[in-house]
């Protein structure tokens, strides 16, 4: 097509001639190149010189830990820490409680594309030194705060240097409590924060069926101290239905009047929007990392936790994918704002753990409750056993913190 016109437009012969030569002279190098390239097939596509001026490549998008399946892998407990770990509250040692099969301990969360990071304890340790390590959320937090506590102190040698700093024991009892690691000045604290906003008592004006308010324009006073944080773990969700809010007289609170229209789905939203400003006024961008953890989904079978709901037939996760439960609409909203404080706030992260989680029935200590739980008292299918399912959650967490080069040291500094 090319050689044609160019004949036709150039008049003279010999200057055609010519440059029908120098042209089969480029287009043979072009052909040499090609076929003798060092490159790999593709690059015969790319032609050469033209490659230079089609669009770059896409960036590679990087590996999704959240989808995957779960593998038995009879090594893991050997790599894991044990229920001997003295930082367990005792409502989640299930083995100790009684609990035979221990299957649950064995398996191992496979993302589909990619392996995770192995989790190196005394790595983590040292890039969190003379730091402090956040989690603030309700008891499903504690949960994986106990996990990450026992996780990392598999990497310290003397044990009698890993304890509270108040000396209080860990239990579901308190509502603040804080792990120190004193060979690397590192804290590791918990706060009881079931609605990350305050919750009060009704305001003088509000009417005779508010027996408590959620003020979803308040974060909760122990905010405060999270100020300064260098990782931070916020969750949500157990608290957040019509139960444990509405239907027990918790009316939402804005200002200083009580909304006794606001639903608790809105309510979520608003709360979160008030976390999402006390981010971004409060934190640094860059020093703290921030994670929002998605929904820690509940397996009680043949009722309500509090109707009979039981989760102790269950030994191996769920195979049987049309079972799993679809996404809860907490998670949306979640996923929605932290993509907002990211837009903001480069070292913000969504830690979605809800699908492979969704899995674990087989992981609650269902029956296998703390020793003086009364006969008959209702199974725990929401929290975990340790070791066990939160671990998972932490080797994410843990990947995430590496992606975003948490405290990396460079060659230069
Ligand atoms: C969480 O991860 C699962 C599995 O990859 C995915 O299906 C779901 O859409 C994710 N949720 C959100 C809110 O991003
Ligand atoms: C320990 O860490 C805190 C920050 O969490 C820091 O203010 C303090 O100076 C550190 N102490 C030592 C001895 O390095
Ligand atoms: C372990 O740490 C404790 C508390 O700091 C100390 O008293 C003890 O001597 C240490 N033990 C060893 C074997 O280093
Ligand atoms: C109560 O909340 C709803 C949203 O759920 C809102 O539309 C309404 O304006 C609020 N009422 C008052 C008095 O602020
Ligand atoms: C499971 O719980 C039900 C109801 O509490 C009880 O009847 C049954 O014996 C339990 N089964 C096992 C294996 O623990």
């Amino acid at each position: 097509m090319h050689l044609h016109f160019l004949s036709l437009s150039i008049p003279n012969k010999k200057l055609s001639h010519f440059l029908i030569i120098i042209f089969s002279l480029i287009l043979t190098s072009i052909l040499c190149y090609v076929v003798f390239s060092p490159f790999q097939p593709a690059s015969l596509f790319n032609i050469g010189f033209l490659y230079q001026i089609l669009p770059e490549k896409p960036r590679l998008r990087p590996c999704d830990y959240s989808y995957g399946k779960w593998i038995w892998d009879e090594t893991l407990p050997d790599r894991r820490y044990t229920e001997k770990c003295p930082f367990l509250d005792p409502g989640f040692r299930c083995r100790e409680s009684g609990r035979q099969d221990l299957g649950y301990q064995k398996w191992r969360w496979q993302p589909q594309a990619c392996n995770l990071p192995r989790f190196d304890a005394s790595d983590f340790l040292e890039r969190s030194r003379n730091g402090r390590i956040v989690f603030a959320g309700d008891s499903i937090g504690r949960n994986q705060w106990e996990s990450l506590i026992c996780m990392l102190a598999q990497g310290v040698s003397n044990l009698s240097t890993v304890y509270e700093e108040h000396g209080n024991p860990i239990t579901k009892h308190k509502g603040f409590l804080s792990i120190k690691f004193q060979e690397y000045n590192l804290t590791l604290e918990y706060y009881r924060v079931p609605y990350i906003v305050v919750i009060d008592r009704p305001p003088p004006n509000a009417p005779k069926q508010v027996r408590g308010v959620i003020r979803v324009d308040k974060l909760h006073w122990f905010s405060d101290k999270w100020i300064g944080a260098d990782v931070l773990m916020f969750s949500a969700g157990h608290w957040w239905n019509q139960d444990k809010t509405l239907k027990s007289g918790h009316y939402f609170q804005e200002k200083e009047y009580v909304n006794m229209t606001m639903n608790v789905l809105e309510a979520f939203w608003r709360s979160l929007n008030t976390l999402k400003l006390w981010v971004m006024t409060n934190l640094e961008s860059g020093k703290s990392h921030v994670f929002f953890r998605s929904y820690s989904p509940i397996h009680y079978s043949g009722g309500e936790w509090n109707k009979g709901g039981s989760c102790n037939m269950s030994r191996e996760p769920e195979t049987d994918y049309s079972k799993l439960g679809s996404e809860p609409p907490n998670n949306i909203m979640i996923h929605e704002v932290v993509e907002e404080m990211r837009s903001a706030m480069r070292t913000v992260n969504f830690l979605n753990i809800t699908y492979l989680t969704e899995f674990r029935k087989d992981g609650h200590p269902s029956s296998n409750r703390e020793a003086g739980t009364p006969a008959g008292a209702p199974e725990d299918c929401s929290h975990w056993c340790l070791p066990g399912v939160p671990d998972t959650w932490n080797e994410l967490l843990y990947a995430e913190l590496l992606r975003m080069e948490f405290r990396t040291k460079t060659a230069t500094k």
